[in-house]
């Protein structure tokens, strides 16, 4: 029986962190030997907000392909490659936009959102941006998608593209099968402050940080507000810190705990220990990290090789959504049968 495929991506926002690494990636690792996975960079999408300033973009792009590289996901494996450069995503993009209701586009909750944070500012919202699901539809639906990882923020989007998926085959034949949404648990780490963990925040951890950056940070963390002095006896359950030792270092736990209680450690010794724990569990990863980051050509000969094994489903895919379209008469099938 042949694998089912998998298909997911992300923007190239630079540096991943550990909500990252723990939220998706860890995910995305597991999921490679069941699975025909192909994972992608959406540098397209990072143009729906971001289209002013692009000379980050390639940058950014290689930032998240290695620290993708570095926590297991393998080329190997899996089809790993650039959304700019499957042509095909871009027409498929294009055809589906012809059959979507803009209310569809319109009602989709993030939209809304995103809407409210650009300050409902009409420059700002391009219709590019506006088409972010269509396009988002054409990245599962030119591989035929059957399962899309991704977290509960990008349901909506996925649920539109159901109903691409939908409307498609009923208006022109069977070509697409309905992707699933693949629901990631969101990352055990809160940011440094306690809120969700974000680029945007300023209260990440990279993976690619030095231990000195992680150990600085580390020390900034929030941690049991009502213990205010070294002797009194602290509450770990609403300390990030503790929340940090249970995702990170499982077997210090109990100790912490009972330390805490007990005010027999302070929060310095006590994030200190957690920023030696973060450190160790992270230095395989910096390091494969590194040994990726300084080989010449690496990065591009996988996301060319990427590229050719994603292009070669997508140019099917789009044969028969031509052929379904009746789109393109300098086809075979034309020439065999003209009316
Ligand atoms: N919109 C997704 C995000 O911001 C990224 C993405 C782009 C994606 N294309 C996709 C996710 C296709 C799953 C499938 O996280
Ligand atoms: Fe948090 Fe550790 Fe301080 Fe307790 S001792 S409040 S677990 S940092």
């Amino acid at each position: 029986m042949s694998k089912k495929r998998i298909m997911s991506g992300m923007r190239p926002t630079g540096q991943l962190h550990l909500g990252h690494w723990l939220g998706v990636l860890v995910n995305w690792e597991k999921l490679q030997d069941e699975y025909d996975c192909f994972f992608m960079v959406a540098d397209w999408h990072a143009l729906t907000t971001g289209f002013e300033k692009t000379e980050h973009l390639r940058a950014n792009t290689r930032e998240v392909l290695l620290d993708w590289l570095a926590v297991g996901i393998d080329p190997k494996r899996s089809t790993l490659y650039i959304q700019s450069s499957l042509q095909e995503i871009a027409e498929l993009t294009l055809l589906l936009s012809m059959m979507t209701p803009v209310s569809w586009l319109t009602r989709n909750p993030t939209v809304k959102e995103q809407a409210a944070e650009l300050h409902a500012a009409e420059d700002a919202m391009s219709s590019g941006w506006l088409n972010y699901p269509t396009l988002m539809s054409a990245d599962i639906l030119a591989f035929k998608g059957e399962l899309v990882p991704v977290g509960k923020d990008q349901l909506p989007h996925l649920e539109i593209s159901r109903d691409m998926a939908r409307r498609f085959n009923h208006l022109y034949g069977e070509v697409f099968p309905e992707p699933k949404g693949l629901l990631t648990e969101e990352s055990a780490l809160p940011g440094l402050d306690g809120r969700k963990m974000s680029k945007s925040y300023h209260n990440d951890i990279k993976l690619a940080d030095t231990p000195e950056a992680t150990q600085q940070k580390v020390m900034t963390m929030v941690t049991d507000p009502g213990r205010q002095r070294r002797q009194d006896p602290g509450y770990p359950e609403v300390c990030t810190v503790y929340g940090y030792y249970n995702a990170i270092a499982p077997e210090l736990v109990p100790q912490v705990a009972e330390e805490c209680r007990s005010a027999s450690i302070g929060c310095v010794q006590c994030k200190r220990r957690l920023a030696d724990s973060l450190n160790a569990t992270l230095a395989p990863i910096r390091e494969r990290r590194e040994a990726f980051a300084q080989t010449p050509g690496l990065l591009e000969s996988i996301v060319q090789e990427g590229k050719e094994k994603a292009s070669a489903v997508a140019r099917e895919t789009m044969a028969e959504v031509r052929e379904a379209m009746k789109l393109n008469v300098i086809t075979p099938a034309f020439a065999e049968n003209p009316r």
